[in-house]
């Protein structure tokens, strides 16, 4: 049954609100963007959720990757899909009049293949109605760059998020990708460029053969990696990238329950993106908030601002190249 309207305010009034500066948020748990559809409101609440991320739009049509799509691992989810589109006009069109509907803010992801493609997109939205933020997915193949990442290149993720900036009044937020050696420098990167919010991280890179058919089990041969599996990864780059940076964090990568949520927040995060999770159950991450309110009163902590950035560190904590 869905939550009523006083049921949510006393979330809002409960020590989860987040407030990024640009946006307020009534809980820190964010719909990852590429998991959640606009039909994921029709099985669950999403006006549960502090915020939603749409999956990645681009300027044209895409086909996305040749099948398997997807294949499990022990912990995590291995993904090449590719990221299909039907391009803008039809987000446009089509998506965003349901979008608005979602009862939560709807952040718009956006990718492109070369630089222009991501500043004509970021001045196409900047008119639509309601658009709480654009997040520019920068984990995208750059074309000139014989398919290295955008956003492995410090003056290549600059010039994005400036360009993009440049081109919208709408507050930008820079999804970081974990397959660099030092993602603290990606993220000042992203800062100089006027970024207003950091999101670590997308998938990490990896790959799955089959040893019978000597192929990959994917589609492509390599993919990204989602889930569990991924998620020390990625609370440690939240951590280096919250020390490096004063721009609030969103904390991505193998969140599935409320512990986890606070893991990323005792990290440094300000709000967390939850992504694979839903594949399991859309009712846990919807039930997500609500626990994590219980779960704040069972450890003694009156807030999300009380936990964030009090990591003690210990002698050992401080050697964090210690193999
Ligand atoms: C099937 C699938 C599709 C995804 N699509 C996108 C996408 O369109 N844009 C994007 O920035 N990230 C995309 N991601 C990455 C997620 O948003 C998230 O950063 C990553 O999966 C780590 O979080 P998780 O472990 O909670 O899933 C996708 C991930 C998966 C598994």
């Amino acid at each position: 049954m869905p939550e009523s309207s006083a049921a949510r305010s006393a979330v809002a009034a409960s020590g989860l609100e987040v407030d990024l500066g640009f946006l307020k948020l009534r809980n820190p748990v964010i719909g990852a963007s590429g998991l959640f559809g606009v039909e994921t409101g029709n099985v669950s609440d999403l006006s549960r959720l502090g915020a939603v991320v749409t999956k990645t739009q681009f300027l044209g049509t895409r086909p996305g990757n040749a099948l398997h799509r997807m294949t499990e691992t022990p912990a995590g989810l291995l993904n090449s899909v590719g990221i299909p589109c039907l391009g803008v006009e039809h987000f446009v069109d089509v998506e965003w009049p349901l979008w608005r509907h979602a009862g939560c803010p709807v952040v718009v992801s956006i990718g492109g293949e070369r630089f222009e493609d991501y500043f004509d997109l970021a001045e196409r939205l900047d008119a639509l109605p309601e658009v709480a933020a654009l997040e520019v997915n920068i984990s995208c193949p750059n074309q000139a760059a014989g398919g290295l990442e955008f956003g492995a290149d410090p003056r290549d993720v600059e010039r994005v998020v400036s360009g993009v900036r440049r081109r919208t009044l709408l507050p930008v937020i820079a999804k970081l990708t974990p397959n660099v050696t030092r993602i603290a420098d990606i993220a000042l990167a992203a800062e100089a460029g006027g970024a207003h919010a950091l999101c670590a991280v997308n998938t990490v890179l990896g790959m799955a053969l089959d040893i019978r058919t000597q192929s990959s089990r994917l589609g492509s041969l390599r993919g990204g990696l989602s889930g569990p599996a991924i998620r020390p990864i990625a609370v440690r780059a939240v951590w280096e990238v919250a020390q490096s940076t004063r721009l609030p964090v969103i904390g991505t990568g193998g969140a599935e329950s409320p512990e986890d949520v606070l893991e990323f927040v005792l990290a440094g995060a300000a709000a967390v993106g939850v992504g694979t999770a839903v594949l399991y159950s859309v009712r846990q991450v919807e039930r997500m908030p609500g626990d994590l309110r219980r779960l704040l009163s069972e450890i003694g902590v009156g807030s999300l601002d009380e936990l964030r950035g009090s990591l003690r560190q210990s002698r050992l904590s401080q050697d964090v190249t210690a193999g």
